[in-house]
């Protein structure tokens, strides 16, 4: 978490530097400009951008650490603390951009999906903030958000296939605008980063020298270097499945009996550090990272199938803050080189919860004029937006016979005979 804070100031700074170069002075003035605010879950974020991407200004405040002392997010809680921070945080934000209130063009915020009471504090702070500054408001998706921020860092063109892996979200998208996404697959229970995070406090992670300040996926990736992933054998997630979709509470499940088992073994209580951390935390991020890869495999092979990427460059995009962990990116390489997909994943501190990929989106959409509100318009938050499923859904399975990858040394074999695919539309 520090070291995302310091990533965060020390992305500021370089910004900063560009701000104060006399083109990027002229582009501020000449392009619009967009406030883009995050509080859907536990990290109250704002930035300032201009039209090209450019961050003129940002701010970040974690509550990650208050979080992990009481075992996890309490809603009351996140909300108090957005609501201590927002204000300070929307000031650190306009103040290091430079920018007054009156040259913005819009401001965007995140409506959905995520913690009722934290999304709550954000969109009432901005419907004041635009009612009191007469701009317009740009109600943003969460998802929507994670899948588009690679655009800012490189023209990526539509269509392309999106992974995003979170703490609260798993799912495979074809992104084929900027609010047109066919949604390939989901998770049917918990996101990755929660399994991982209760899998980190069950080992109580948080008495170990290397993880007391960092989260629970985080902490799993660092003491999985030292393990031997073959010293615990889980069983992977949904194998007669031939879909899509993603399901992480049964590894759960497994690995919560494999700890009670060592800990009978090993004759200690529940909260003591286990001498086999390591090689649980190796074969968790294992079954994680192949389960991952195995759904992407076969979302890749249904596009292929279905003619749905271009043949140019056809490319893959994982974000959230799972895709931070460097094991699950090289697995997810593996099966991009072996199916001729570019992977894209953007930086450790745009793939986690931050207000500069709000912006973005904002901009995206000032872009292409949609979804841009008066500031008298009444908007509502929705904690719960899944993709798809109300609007255009539409079936559009089939059996298809595909390919075998066999990734030597990460001892996984990829085979399928059949993809079965029940995608929706969703915005
Ligand atoms: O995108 P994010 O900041 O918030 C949500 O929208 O959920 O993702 C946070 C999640 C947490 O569950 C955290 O444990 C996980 O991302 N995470 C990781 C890593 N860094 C963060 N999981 C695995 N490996 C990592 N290096
Ligand atoms: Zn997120």
């Amino acid at each position: 978490m520090f070291a995302y804070k310091a990533s965060a100031q020390q992305g500021t700074r370089m910004f900063r530097a560009k701000i104060l170069s006399k083109c990027a002075f002229r582009r501020k003035m000449s392009s619009r400009l967009v406030l883009g605010i995050e509080t859907s879950c536990d990290e109250t974020g704002a930035a300032v951008m201009d039209e090209t991407g450019l961050i003129l200004g940002e701010s970040l405040h974690s509550q990650k650490e208050v979080h992990m002392k009481t075992g996890g997010i309490i809603p009351t809680v996140a909300q108090r603390l957005h609501r201590e921070n927002i204000g300070r945080v929307v000031q650190e934000a306009m103040e290091r951009s430079g920018v007054t209130q009156s040259q913005l063009s819009a401001v965007a915020t995140t409506v959905k999906p995520g913690l009722a009471l934290s999304l709550g504090i954000g969109l009432h702070f901005s419907l004041n903030f635009v009612k009191l500054h007469q701009k317009p408001f740009i109600p943003i998706h969460h998802m929507e958000a994670h899948a588009l921020t690679v655009r800012m860092l490189q023209p990526v063109v539509f269509p392309f296939l999106v992974l995003l892996v979170s703490g609260g979200h798993s799912l495979l998208a074809l992104a084929r605008g900027i609010d047109d996404f066919l949604l390939l697959g989901q998770t049917l229970d918990e996101a990755p980063g929660d399994t991982m995070d209760k899998v980190a406090r069950r080992l109580s992670l948080i008495k170990h020298p290397k993880c007391s300040m960092i989260s629970g996926g985080q902490a799993i990736e660092i003491l999985a270097r030292d393990g031997d992933r073959l010293k615990f054998l889980f069983k992977p997630p949904m194998g007669a499945h031939y879909d899509c979709n993603f399901s992480f509470a049964g590894l759960r499940n497994q690995v919560t009996m494999s700890i009670q088992k060592k800990e009978e073994e090993e004759g200690v209580e529940q909260g003591t550090l286990l001498s086999c951390v390591n090689d649980i935390a190796a074969a968790t991020q294992h079954t994680v990272a192949s389960h991952i890869a195995k759904r992407t495999h076969r979302a890749i092979l249904f596009c292929k199938a279905k003619d749905l990427l271009p043949s140019c460059n056809p490319t893959l995009v994982v974000s959230g803050g799972v895709a931070s962990n460097q094991y699950i990116r090289k697995i997810l390489k593996i099966v991009t080189d072996t199916t001729g997909l570019h992977l894209l994943c953007p930086p450790s501190k745009f793939c986690t919860d931050n207000g500069v990929m709000i912006a973005w989106n904002g901009v995206e959409r000032l872009r292409e004029g949609k979804g841009i509100l008066s500031h008298t318009e009444e908007v509502n938050y929705e904690p719960k937006a899944p993709p798809g499923c109300e609007h255009n859904s539409r079936s559009e399975g089939g059996s298809y016979q595909t390919s075998t990858i066999k990734a030597e040394g990460y001892g996984l074999t990829f085979t399928y005979v059949h993809i079965h695919i029940i995608p929706t539309i969703y915005h």
